[in-house]
């Protein structure tokens, strides 16, 4: 028997086929149109992208490996969380999903708590332009005839579910950054779906992320050369999904992710909300399991931005950043090209710039921005202390994590062990093949959700722990000095 995981990200699509054992037998990826920019902080991507790049992705891996595909038995569906995706009785797509690095709707997060107090409570966490509560009451506001037909909200591997079993179903992972879940209860929360003008039909059904969602479809069954039924999994938001191919899921595991956006991800033995500092407080994608994060918006998106206005490669970057690294030096980034989350809550923020001279190079500037998304993770460790929620050590996942000297940056700064899995692939992508091999064979999470062997640990560079922690202390003055010139 094999089981396929599918990570629709915000950049393309990954699907990995594994063994009941877990072990990789083949990958195949395929890119999505990038994410569109109507204005200075808004985001939007057509749900329709993630379906294409999910059959291109799917029909390379029934190339590749006919025979693994014939036997798969069970599917697991990952993604970016928050978006909204507005869909009408028909299960029409009404506009572009409004993604979860859009900011547009601040005031709405505010108009949002006054009109229910107890927000923060049930939700367990701060409205937040980010989650997706109050992008549709930006479109109720701004697009009242967009509003009018909304008969469903998905989130993005939801949509793709639709297509691929015809089923409304979300994970309790996902469904809790949605801002209208009760966390605690992991059940939907009237009187929060109330603040939005939304009652449950809007919401489709819930479940724990590794039990069933529904079945997939004989055309598809048909078309990847798959035979019997095949169960497709709950599965979970992008950050559940990787902490189920690490194996975080019990108390105080976690990871440091690197990806477009960075994530601090720790579990919980239960639900564990402190919305000071923005700290995220989200259920987990198997039951009884909740989990926090401080989450950044801009991790590796902001060297892609540095690759984009310099013309040189991201690879490039880092490369020319590690090779004249000696520790910190003029420059400074506050990487809140989106905005920013954890600790700020603040969408209307904006990246800098400062420390510049006639002797700043690419490379200098490279190192600059890998040691403010690294500054932007001391943040998110400082208020997670502040949430109760210490650790000693994170393994580490995404993109970004290929630099050593970024891993370095983060082991140094967070006075943390930074652990690299062995060779292989523990991504978001295991982890929603492993939510899909227990919803078909009924297997106990704990058992499947094992660790990978550590191939190397990272440890701080005591040489740069005072250097650092007087930049950081710079970094950090730097933000409310900015944002008081900008008002
Ligand atoms: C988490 C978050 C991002 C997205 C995209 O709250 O917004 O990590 O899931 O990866």
């Amino acid at each position: 028997m094999t089981y396929l995981g599918i990570d629709i990200g915000t950049s393309g699509v990954k699907a990995l086929l594994i063994d009941r054992a877990g072990r990789p037998l083949g990958e195949a990826t395929a890119k999505s149109v990038e994410p569109v920019r109507p204005h200075p902080g808004w985001s939007e991507q057509n749900p329709s992208d993630w379906w294409n790049a999910t059959i291109e992705a799917i029909d390379a891996l029934s190339k590749s490996n006919p025979e693994d595909m014939a036997k798969v038995r069970g599917i697991g569906l990952g993604g970016h969380m928050h978006g909204a995706t507005l869909l009408d009785k028909d299960d029409k797509v009404l506009r572009p999903c409004i993604l979860w690095n859009d900011g547009r709707s601040a005031a709405e997060c505010a108009e949002m708590e006054v009109a229910l107090p107890r927000l923060r409570d049930i939700a367990g966490n701060i409205a937040m332009p980010g989650f997706t509560a109050p992008k549709i009451a930006w479109v109720r506001k701004h697009e009242p005839e967009v509003f009018a037909k909304l008969a469903k909200v998905l989130l993005p591997k939801a949509y793709v579910r639709l297509l691929l079993t015809g089923e409304h179903v979300e994970d309790m992972s996902d469904a809790a950054g949605t801002l209208w879940l009760d966390v605690g209860k992991r059940d939907w929360s009237d009187e929060l779906l109330a603040v939005t003008g939304l009652n449950r039909s809007h919401m489709p059904r819930l479940v724990e992320g590794s039990a069933p969602s529904g079945t997939l479809k004989p055309e598809f069954a048909k078309r990847w050369g798959m035979s019997g039924n095949v169960v497709v999994a709950g599965g979970a938001g992008d950050n559940a999904a990787a902490a189920c191919g690490i194996g975080a899921i019990r108390p105080g595991e976690g990871f440091v992710s690197l990806g477009t956006s960075g994530v601090i991800f720790v579990s919980n033995d239960r639900f564990r909300p402190n919305t000071n500092g923005a700290v995220h407080a989200f259920c987990h994608a198997i039951p009884d399991t909740w989990h926090q994060m401080g989450v950044i918006l801009s991790a590796t998106d902001s060297l892609n931005w540095l690759s984009k206005v310099t013309g040189q490669s991201p690879a490039a970057l880092s490369g020319a950043a590690e090779s004249g690294f000696s520790g910190p030096g003029e420059e400074i980034f506050l990487p809140y090209l989106s905005g920013e989350r954890t600790p700020h809550n603040n969408a209307a923020a904006r990246g800098s710039f400062t420390g510049l001279s006639h002797s700043t190079t690419p490379g200098l500037m490279a190192q600059a921005v890998m040691e403010g998304v690294t500054f932007g993770f001391r943040d998110c460790q400082r208020v997670l202390k502040d949430a109760g929620t210490d650790f000693s050590r994170l393994l580490a996942v995404g993109g970004g994590s290929k630099s050593d000297l970024w891993l370095k940056m983060i082991a140094t700064n967070l006075d943390i062990e930074i652990a690299l899995p062995e060779d292989g692939d523990f991504g978001g992508a295991l982890g929603v093949a492993r939510l899909g091999l227990c919803a078909a064979e009924g297997a106990d999470p704990a058992e499947i959700m094992t660790m990978p062997g550590i191939e190397r640990v990272i440890a701080p560079d005591r040489t740069l722990t005072t250097a650092y922690s007087d930049q950081y202390a710079r970094y950090r003055a730097l933000y409310p000095a900015i944002e008081e010139a900008r008002k």
